[in-house]
């Protein structure tokens, strides 16, 4: 049965997961990076190495992107840093200590400069930066006041950092007077530890039979976080500046100046820090930091690039937790050889169909690995999902030797397979035509590199993952009765859970039921079902997107979810409307399929049959009434919505099964009205926002990123919708739309006092 909570098993394309996989993936990712945040941070004992929490952090990050609803203010993606330790005074930081984006090929590299530019407004003009190695240890922030060393924090959370004063003062590398320095200074840098000292310190450890470090750097972090400074005395750490937070002077004009001064004032800066034209430059130098790396005496995971003008900096700002003016390219991630076992298929709540690599054990930057995605069965054949070769068009077989990778991603990936290893007894891997989890045929479609069991709520697995989903958090969340129980009663014989109906009759069932109640069964108790039963109970009443989401209707997210409830406000009008429409789908249908097929007989395919098939099914949809017409239109015209979110709500909607558990289970719900929620307070929020004409003091980008972030909605154009017009020089008819339809008209000077403090 699909398992996709074990994401160290099989990655895929975070686009490709439903929100149930997603969440289930994003959860298990969160709650192992928590803890691994806990441990390095707060207990000194990391559980993984850095390649795997990057590699994790990134996953998270990915699924985030596509699923932005995961993306709670507690995701691990939104901190910095990791939980604080008992034991060491708390400094908040007024500078929030910030993390990197991660770049991990040549083209990210272009990728970081053209969103700078293209963020600026900024054309061919020059756009210098700094790169700088990635010093592998752990961030401090030295406030000094008057040249005198008064504080130093660890990151912490970002927000707030230990207070590691005391021990800071035994780092010879860092000064405890200033001559020259702003009056209030914030310098920021890392804290390591070389090869030599760290390889000596743990030989003392040995012989003291105290515990060894596994790496430079838990050496260095496990030394500074000493509540007995005379212990970091005793540790030989280093120091390189190379950021500021808090002061009350700017350093200079460019970070290259700043980190010019830095070392004027007595720091150490990191002597392979150069000054660069443009991302071939940066690449230039990632190669010889490279290069060098081996031979530098202590760790470095990558090279920093930063924009050199500070007043561009400045403009750029941040994201939550990441500046977008600086980027660490990381050094690429191991590879290892091992034998692939096996491919097995796993099938998820949209019936998608998984190939997985069962592999030999292997160790892959520190982890051991023995499962490996495959995507699907294009992939599996040497093809990407345009037709064009992956591996030099070498197929992956059971049997074969293949090159695992764990770079960018959790889930590891096979980058090669060795033909010259090849078993001689070995056969191409023939894709299931059939579900291997209940017997369906399965069917891939036109254009669709996924294949998909048809069973529908037939077939177990889909069954089973429909319900996982019902019952997750963004879905009817319900106490007590999570993926696990739900699992168990998909399986019980006398009180079975098959379909989100049945929980509602669960506890009439269970009142019924003369032997196996409940409560007489291992792992509960009569308190444990008194509270289910209630919480089942309290689900009854359910708000109108929760019930559109828990559906599990593919491509049917939250944010979708929402964006139907919204509109519909209530059940009823969704259902009408998705009923009205039919027709009108079929026909949209009908219109791909022939569009498809005309595309398919251009190209050359033979494809007679499908073709006569669609232009029947085109003929038989061609006199769409009105009505359906009209409520068609109604749905894709709705913000978020377009023919194939709403061809799949069609679908499920008219698939007999289906709309009859949808009918039961709505049968048991009092469904609310959507109600609208404002997200943040300020003069701006809800408000709709039109930015017009030459903006002079921000680009469009940045005066948009703003004004959403202050709950803002932009738009393009001015309608009577429009709240409120800030226009710059040069605004032409949409000032004059505007006038005519009495919207507010602004400057940008107006614009910025108006959001000005907020
Ligand atoms: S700049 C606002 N430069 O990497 C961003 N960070 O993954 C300030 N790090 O938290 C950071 N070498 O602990 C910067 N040359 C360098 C660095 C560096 C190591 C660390 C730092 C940061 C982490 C982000």
């Amino acid at each position: 049965m699909a398992d996709f909570t074990d994401h160290s098993n099989v990655q895929r394309d975070p686009a490709e997961l439903s929100l149930s996989e997603a969440r289930a993936e994003h959860a298990a990712l969160a709650s192992e990076l928590e803890a691994a945040n806990l441990a390095y941070h707060r207990d000194d004992a990391p559980v993984m190495d850095d390649a795997r929490y990057d590699a994790l952090k990134r996953r998270l990050a990915a699924i985030e992107a596509a699923f932005p609803t995961l993306k709670t203010p507690d995701s691990p993606t939104e901190q910095v840093g990791g939980a604080l330790a008992e034991g060491f005074g708390k400094i908040p930081h007024v500078v929030r200590m910030l993390s990197l984006e991660n770049a991990f090929a040549d083209e990210d590299v272009d990728d970081f400069d053209d969103r700078i530019r293209k963020y600026l407004g900024w054309g061919a003009q020059d756009l210098s930066y700094t790169a700088e190695p990635k010093i592998d240890g752990l961030s401090l922030s030295l406030r000094y006041e008057n040249g005198v060393l008064i504080q130093a924090a660890t990151r912490g959370d970002g927000e707030t950092g230990e207070n590691v004063t005391e021990n800071a003062r035994t780092i010879t590398d860092i000064p405890q007077h200033l001559t020259g320095a702003p009056e209030v200074l914030e310098v920021r840098g890392e804290v390591y530890m070389s090869h030599a000292d760290f390889a000596a310190l743990n030989a003392r450890q040995e012989a003291a039979g105290a515990k060894t470090f596994a790496n430079p750097r838990n050496a260095a972090a496990g030394s500074l976080r000493q509540l007995d400074a005379s212990i970091t005395r005793s540790r030989p750490l280093r120091f390189f500046a190379y950021a500021w937070g808090d002061l009350s002077q700017p350093l200079a004009e460019t970070q290259m100046g700043a980190i010019e001064r830095l070392a004027a004032l007595g720091f150490q800066t990191n002597p392979l820090t150069r000054l660069c034209a443009g991302p071939e430059a940066l690449r230039a130098v990632y190669r010889e930091i490279e290069q060098r790396r081996a031979g530098l005496g202590y760790d470095i995971d990558g090279v920093v690039y930063k924009v050199n003008d500070l007043a561009l900096q400045a403009r750029l700002g941040f994201r939550s937790t990441t500046p977008r003016w600086a980027i660490a390219h990381k050094f690429p991630a191991e590879l290892a050889w091992t034998r692939l076992e096996k491919i097995e298929i796993q099938v998820g709540r949209t019936g998608a169909l998984s190939p997985v690599a069962r592999l030999s054990p292997v160790t892959v930057g520190g982890v051991v690995v023995s499962n490996a995605t495959l995507h699907n069965e294009d992939y599996i054949q040497g093809r990407d999902s345009k037709g064009q070769p992956i591996r030099e068009g070498r197929d992956i077989r059971e049997g074969d030797w293949v090159q695992i990778y764990r770079a960018g991603d959790v889930i590891p990936k096979i980058k090669d397979v060795d033909l010259a290893r090849r078993p001689g007894d070995s056969v191409a891997y023939a894709f299931p035509t059939t579900c291997p989890e209940c017997g369906s045929p399965a069917v891939r479609e036109e254009g669709d590199a996924v294949c998909r069991c048809s069973g529908g709520l037939i077939c177990p697995a889909q069954a089973v993952e429909k319900l996982r989903h019902f019952v997750s958090r963004a879905a009817f969340d319900i106490e007590g009765l999570g993926a696990k129980q739900v699992e168990a009663f998909f399986a019980d014989e006398t009180l079975p859970i098959r379909t989100p109906a049945d929980i509602f009759t669960l506890a009439t069932r269970d009142a019924a039921e003369p032997l196996r109640k409940l409560k007489n069964r291992d792992g509960w108790g009569e308190k444990s079902v008194t509270n289910l039963f209630a919480a089942i109970e309290e689900r009854r009443h359910i708000a109108l997107n929760r019930l559109i989401f828990a559906l599990g209707i593919r491509h049917v997210g939250e944010v979708a979810a929402q964006d139907l409830a919204r509109h519909f406000g209530r059940w009823e009008a969704l259902a009408e409307t998705l009923d009205a429409a039919r027709p009108a789908a079929l026909a949209h249908r009908a219109a791909d399929l022939a569009e498809a097929e005309e595309r398919a007989i251009a190209l050359g395919h033979n494809r007679r049959a499908k073709v006569s098939e669609a232009r029947s099914v085109a003929i038989a949809a061609a006199d769409v009434p009105r009505g359906a017409a009209r409520a068609w239109a109604d749905l894709v015209a709705i913000d978020g919505i377009g023919p194939v979110v709403a061809l799949s709500l069609s679908d499920a909607f008219a698939n007999p099964e289906e709309r009859a558990a949808i009918n039961d289970l709505v049968g048991f719900l009092e469904v609310q009205e959507f109600v609208k929620q404002v997200a943040v307070a300020s003069p701006v929020t809800g408000k709709t926002v039109v930015f017009t004409g030459t903006l002079e003091k921000m680009t469009r980008a940045e005066a948009k990123a703003r004004a959403e972030s202050l709950g803002a909605k932009v738009a393009g154009s001015v309608s009577a919708k429009t709240d409120l017009l800030v226009a710059g020089p040069g605004a032409g008819s949409k000032a004059k739309k505007a006038a005519e339809l009495g919207v507010t008209v602004i400057d940008e000077d107006g614009w910025l006092a108006l959001i000005e403090g907020l």
